[in-house]
């Protein structure tokens, strides 16, 4: 499927402008960048929670989207009803509990949950029903290790049973080389390179992907 071009401007700041950009159906797309750099802008645009500048649509109208927000939400309910919300049914929520360790929280009230646990609650919520497009923002940045490696887990294997596209933006940048078949750098609000994660997060031909990459000991 084929994003629309589209930007995003605060204040007269604009701190968004992506071209289109293709993502494959049954593969994991990574999305990198320093804080402040448009991903989760992007995220939440695609995910249709924040219009583009002039209006419009940033994916065709039929695509239908799973959103992980980067702050996670728990409505006032139990964890378990937090879960249903998605419409996925007690029998995919009981076993997604049980794969992120949660399944004991079933029955407590979900504001109180931990961090880590409200994004183990959200991620279940998210993966509980079917969709086209995945989006999920820094999905495990709250969790403990084992927690993110079950999560890793969990992701591929709904890529791959439901053929859906996702979205994966991540700090982690062993998570993104773990994960990802594509990858997308954002620098600045534009989207500076992309391509195959072996080329963008292994040896990227943009100066500033390098030096980001530097960082984490990488390029
Ligand atoms: N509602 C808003 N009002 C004003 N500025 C905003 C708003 N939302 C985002 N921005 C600005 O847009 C820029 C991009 O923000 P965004 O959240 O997309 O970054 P990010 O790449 O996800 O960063 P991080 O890695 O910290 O999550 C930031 O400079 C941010 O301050
Ligand atoms: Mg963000």
């Amino acid at each position: 499927m084929k994003t629309i071009a589209c930007a995003k401007t605060f204040g007269g700041r604009t701190v968004l402008q992506a071209p289109a950009v293709e993502l494959s159906p049954g593969r994991i797309c990574a999305v990198v960048g320093a804080n402040g750099s448009g991903k989760s802008t992007f995220a939440r645009l695609l995910a249709g929670v924040l219009p583009p500048d002039g209006g419009g649509r940033t994916l065709p109208p039929s695509v239908k989207v799973g959103y992980m927000p980067q702050k996670s939400y728990a409505f006032r309910m139990t964890t378990r009803a937090n879960i249903l919300l998605s419409g996925g049914g007690p029998g995919r929520a009981e076993t997604l509990m049980e794969a992120l360790q949660i399944r004991h929280l079933a029955r407590q009230r979900a504001t109180g949950l931990s961090g880590g646990e409200t994004a183990k609650m959200a991620l279940a919520r998210v993966l509980s029903r079917p969709c086209e497009l995945l989006i999920l923002d820094e999905p495990t940045a709250s969790m403990d290790m084992e927690s993110a490696i079950l999560s890793e887990g969990l992701i591929q294997s709904y890529c791959l049973e439901t053929g859906c596209a996702v979205l994966l933006i991540t700090h982690d940048l062993q998570q993104a080389r773990r994960m990802a078949v594509d990858a997308l750098f954002f620098f600045r609000g534009q989207l500076w390179e992309q391509g195959p994660a072996e080329r963008v997060l292994f040896s990227p031909q943009q100066p500033e992907t390098h030096r980001f990459l530097e960082f984490y000991g990488g390029a």
